[in-house]
């Protein structure tokens, strides 16, 4: 039983006291608690080690007092599960030396048993379960097929991940068919998940709006479509695809129960194009928490009442910066969590 149920019953779309508030990456750099396990371990190995993993998920909780835990892992789990290396380099981010460029490249890459690969997330899944004993839903994830295959094939971070769309406006062939591998094994890891314990799962498809909105649909939600029919009737299910306001309806009628947007949108807009059905979650400017106090208290005042009572969830339009002030992060949350709608 969830003593703070607060997040899931919004997903559901039922009328609570106050709004539920969490940060995405608020498993991360900014909390000097994990810079420290930061020092001592790698980065796949804080995420491969169930007791790492669990310790990192709960400092927000106990820290900065937030209504949901996040798995601490990453989207790039998954291409190395289907047969990629992935490496994490310091202050470069994500390096795949042999990323997919061809037919023969692909012949590398696998739908894999998730158990047997991804095992440690459903242990780490557990444990977690175990040590918040209640206090809060647990949300696990993962990323969008899309934004995966952007890594896997341009290798790297990009501004505009233009060698991932050449790949696939060129060979699309061969890019429906990675997507459709990576949307497979992202199906059988989120039931796992969700089997090991997840209240809930939210897709990342964090490169999801450099696509033209009928690119989005053929590339990305064809793909996310699928995952959220295989999973909505389990756990209530939160797209973010980050700047693709373009489709939030399309978006909506898949059924997902929330809807993340970022700041770019005004909040009755997102509304307007999204519908009444779905819960929208977002959209502090991530940067905005490096104002001071009183004007991030005044802006979370001003960013609630501009979505009205009742679904939405309260979030940062993208993930915490690592340079934000941990009492920043705790002024957004205690800010939302004091508000009440008149
Ligand atoms: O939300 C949480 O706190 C849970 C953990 C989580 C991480 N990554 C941990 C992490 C989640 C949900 C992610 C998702 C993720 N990973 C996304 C989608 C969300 C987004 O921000 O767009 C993407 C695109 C990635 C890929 C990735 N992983 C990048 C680009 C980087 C390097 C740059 C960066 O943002 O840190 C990572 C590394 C990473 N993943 C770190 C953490 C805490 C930093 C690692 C470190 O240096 O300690």
């Amino acid at each position: 039983m969830l003593q703070n149920d607060l997040l899931l019953r919004t997903l559901r779309g039922e009328t609570t006291e106050r709004t539920p508030v969490w940060m995405m990456r608020q498993a991360g750099r900014y909390l000097p608690e994990y810079m420290v396990l930061r020092e001592k371990y790698g980065f796949f190995e804080r995420c491969q080690t169930p007791e790492l993993a669990c310790e990192i998920t709960l400092q927000p909780v106990d820290i900065v007092g937030v209504d949901a835990a996040i798995l601490f892992s990453d989207i790039l789990v998954v291409p190395q599960a289907m047969g990629l290396e992935v490496q994490l380099i310091e202050s470069k981010g994500p390096f795949l030396p042999d990323p997919v460029k061809t037919a023969k490249d692909l012949t590398r890459v696998r739908v894999p048993d998730v158990h047997e690969t991804l095992g440690y997330v459903m242990d780490a899944i557990k444990l977690i379960k175990q040590e918040l004993n209640g206090r809060v839903p647990l949300i696990g994830f993962a990323g969008a097929p899309w934004t995966l295959l952007c890594y896997m094939v341009q290798g790297k971070g990009s501004k505009t991940f233009d060698e991932a769309k050449a790949f696939c406006y060129t060979q699309p062939e061969l890019a429906h068919q990675l997507l459709q591998m990576i949307t497979d094994t992202t199906i059988a890891y989120l039931k796992a998940q969700v089997k090991a314990g997840a209240d809930t799962v939210q897709i990342f498809d964090s490169w999801g709006g450099l696509l033209s909105p009928h690119d989005f649909e053929t590339f990305s939600l064809k793909y996310i479509r699928q995952i959220v029919a295989a999973v909505k009737e389990e756990v209530p299910t939160i797209i973010f695809a980050k700047g693709a306001w373009h489709s939030l309806d399309s978006m909506a009628a898949t059924g997902a129960h929330g809807l993340g947007i970022d700041w770019c949108i005004k909040p009755e807009m997102a509304r307007q194009f999204a519908g009444n059905n779905v819960t929208l979650q977002g959209n502090f400017d991530p940067a905005k928490l490096l104002s001071p106090i009183p004007v991030i208290q005044k802006e979370v005042k001003d960013m609630l009442r501009a979505f009205g009572p009742g679904r939405h969830i309260a979030n940062l339009g993208h993930g915490i910066l690592p340079n934000v002030p941990v009492d920043h992060a705790r002024a957004f949350v205690d800010a939302v969590k004091e508000f009440r709608h008149a």
